[in-house]
């Protein structure tokens, strides 16, 4: 007979059926468990530590209980601090509430500019949600706004549009446009009450309204702090006791977990996407519980994984410096002198027929002063006697990634191997 009796496939797919996770709860009976109550997807039923903002939330749509439109809203707050959750919590129970009976629930239309980041988009979208669907594109933006008005004079109800990353929108091409129509909207037409709730992690935000849309707007605030370490503490334990097995945590690692995150600015998102990357480390070592040690693993993979999407998104001239200085390090085993670097860069970019964006000593400056803020280089002043006062710079983080990201393009791959011409600080010292 040819081949095995048994399929080694089939055997495999066997044991990993019957394999329990040495970490993570088994869906079973509960609605949710293991690692999905750790994913972005997952809403907690009653979100803890944001009591403020959920009451100032429910104070804000006090006046649809009565059937009257609420104001306008910016909702602000660093990254990972409860701003989409908590405002679309609050806004789901107004609504399920109004339906039970009592008031007529308003209209709540969510919108996130990082889906839909056009106001013609974003109109079409409140269409659509209001059940009437619009050509994705083809209309002239003022047609669509004219079906919303009339879909909402047909209604009757208040509109409620939960806009979420505005300033994404506001920084973007289309300015304040979308804000300025909604709220001209229902200055125009009494019969149409729409509210905007703006949120945004740019605290700056309200610097790029104009003061036409700054007036019309006329928006009340609520602010998200950012948590702190007990606060996520408690986050993170309540995600670990549905998340994981009996045993695979404890209240210290949750709190190791938490004090990181707190450093991080108290973002919730991170500290839970740690918890996560650290449950999955053990569970890869088959360990029965989470220990310090994954802890770290985790925190160095997920610095890592934000270092290269950086890295990868950098503009080609921020690139080719942050060759020169790796190759200068790497072959010629010296910092550079900063004064040398634009001659490394225009070196490089004669070696590449794509990149063609040449630099002045201005710009090389403001690109190294960057990649110092983001932690990529550091620059420092050397002085050498009667030689003078040097400034160098060199890499912050390690050349592995750099190729890693890299030389994924090939005409950056090719840069890599470059040996830079340009003398650096050490050589020319020596001579
Ligand atoms: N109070 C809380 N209780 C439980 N989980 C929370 C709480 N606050 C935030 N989270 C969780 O943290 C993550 C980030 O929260 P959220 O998306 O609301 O942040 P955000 O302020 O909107 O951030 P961004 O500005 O980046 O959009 C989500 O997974 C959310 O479920
Ligand atoms: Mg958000």
């Amino acid at each position: 007979m040819d081949g095995r009796d048994v399929d080694y496939t089939d055997i495999l797919v066997e044991g990993f059926l019957n394999k329990r996770s040495t970490i993570f709860k088994e869906k079973g009976d509960v609605a949710a468990a293991g690692r999905d109550v750790l994913s972005a997807s997952y809403k907690p039923d009653n979100p803890n530590h944001r009591d403020a903002q959920i009451e100032q939330l429910v104070k804000y749509f006090a006046p649809c209980m009565r059937n009257e439109a609420p104001a306008n809203l910016l909702v602000y707050g660093k990254t990972g601090t409860g701003k989409t959750l908590i405002t679309r919590h609050v806004a789901g129970k107004i609504v399920s509430r109004g339906a039970a009976g009592g008031f007529v629930p308003p209209h709540v239309i969510y919108i996130n500019v990082k889906m839909c980041n056009t106001k013609y988009r974003i109109l079409a979208k409140m269409c659509e949600d209001l059940g009437l669907d619009v050509p994705k594109t083809g209309l002239a933006t003022d047609q669509v706004l004219e079906t919303l008005k009339t879909l909402l004079k047909r209604d009757r109800r208040n509109l409620v549009a939960i806009i979420d990353e505005i300033d994404l929108l506001v920084r973007s091409r289309e300015k304040d446009d979308l804000l300025y129509m909604l709220t001209r909207l229902s200055e125009e037409e009494p019969l149409v009450r729409v509210s905007v709730v703006g949120i945004s992690n740019d605290l700056r935000f309200k610097t790029f309204l104009g003061i036409r849309v700054l007036s019309s707007l006329n928006a009340g605030e609520i602010v998200f702090p950012p948590y702190t370490t007990a606060e996520l503490e408690d986050i993170l334990m309540e995600r670990a006791e549905l998340a994981f097995n009996d045993g695979a945590y404890d209240r210290m690692i949750i709190s190791t977990i938490a004090n990181l995150a707190a450093k991080e600015d108290g973002d919730a998102r991170k500290a839970i996407a740690l918890l996560l990357k650290a449950a999955e480390v053990a569970e890869h070592k088959e360990s029965h519980f989470i220990d310090a040690d994954h802890v770290l693993i985790a925190r160095d993979s997920l610095e890592f994984d934000a270092t290269k999407n950086f890295l990868g998104t950098l503009p080609d001239q921020f690139k080719l410096v942050i060759i020169g200085i790796s190759n200068t390090q790497a072959y010629n085993k010296c910092a550079v002198n900063t004064g040398s670097l634009l001659g490394i860069y225009h070196e490089l970019m004669r070696q590449s027929d794509e990149i063609t964006t040449s630099i002045g000593d201005r710009r090389l400056l403001q690109i190294l002063k960057e990649l110092r803020d983001h932690g990529v280089i550091d620059l420092h002043v050397i002085s050498n006697g009667r030689h003078g006062r040097y400034s160098v710079s060199s890499m912050v983080i390690d050349r592995k990634i750099i190729e890693a990201v890299f030389s994924k393009d090939p005409v950056l791959r090719k840069l890599l191997n470059y040996v830079p011409k340009t003398r650096c600080l050490d050589t020319f010292f020596h001579q």
